[in-house]
């Protein structure tokens, strides 16, 4: 059977494409912090679908022992998918410099260090593919999410680069960009429903995206109309908008 690794897998997304692939056959290896708060993930996938279930301890911004948990990781993943990240409030990111570092370090540091592991391995076997979780608050910097979305820009840019690096080696790598999701992260926000999706919705996007070996996909549609307009307003326009 093929495994699928899930890093960040105490996330709501991360649940939600972990059940999907279970349901697909695959074999899954779920990493987070706090791999007890996925012993009932676990039972539940080996429980309704049979599938070999493994759970590995990983800390995103403990860059140094990024080498030593891939070479832990047995068997090898067919799939990586890296899903974790981080969210505060812009203004208090801005005012805390240990709440800027996690910022940066989770949603782009931490995912290059791992990705640049799992890169290397899949490149020297010719085998493998990759998906990141990044955001649409990547692709303009915004007043309210400047903070997160730099991060997350840093990370649909280093998506991209490693795409073009990795194709000569026929390794997929897939940028899934969000949009609205309705998830431990955004709960505390008011959300609109037309925009919004939910983590099985994600999950459903990841899986099409894989089979289909797409390169960047918004969960909905018409987020990638959404941003391109957004990209397109002229400076001295956005700047005055209060977004
Ligand atoms: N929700 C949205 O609207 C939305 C939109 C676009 C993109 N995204 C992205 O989707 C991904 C999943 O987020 P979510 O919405 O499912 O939110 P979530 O439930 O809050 O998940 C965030 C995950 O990141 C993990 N994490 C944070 N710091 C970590 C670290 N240092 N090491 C390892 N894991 C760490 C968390 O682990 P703990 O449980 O240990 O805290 C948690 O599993 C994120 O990359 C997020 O940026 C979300």
């Amino acid at each position: 059977m093929p495994t699928i690794l899930i890093l960040g897998a105490t996330s709501d997304i991360g649940a939600a494409i972990a059940r999907l692939f279970a349901s697909k056959k695959f074999d899954v290896q779920l990493a987070a912090r706090d791999t007890t708060r996925l012993i009932t993930l676990k039972n539940d996938l080996s429980i309704r679908y049979g599938t070999r279930c493994d759970l590995y301890t990983f800390d995103a911004i403990d860059f140094f022992s990024h080498a030593d948990f891939y070479g832990k990781l047995q068997p090898k993943p067919d799939v990586s998918v890296c899903v974790f990240g981080y969210m505060n409030e812009n203004e208090d990111v801005a005012k805390s410099v240990s709440e800027t570092l996690k910022t940066i370090q989770t949603n782009y540091t931490g995912a290059v260090t791992i990705l640049n592991t799992i890169a290397e391995d899949y490149a020297l076997k010719k085998k493998g593919t990759i998906i990141g979780i990044s955001s649409v608050a990547g692709e303009r910097g915004r007043q309210s999410n400047y903070l997160y979305g730099s991060a997350k820009a840093g990370f649909t840019a280093y998506l991209s680069g490693l795409r073009n690096k990795l194709f000569q080696n026929g390794i997929p790598v897939i940028t899934i960009l969000p949009g609205f999701v309705n998830t431990r992260m955004t709960e505390h926000l008011k959300l609109p429903k037309l925009l919004t999706a939910s983590p099985e919705e994600v999950a459903q996007c990841v899986y099409k995206a894989f089979q289909k070996k797409q390169n960047t996909v918004y969960v909905k549609w018409y987020w990638k109309w959404i941003m391109c307009i957004i990209r397109l307003i002229p400076e001295s326009i956005f700047k005055r908008m209060k977004l």
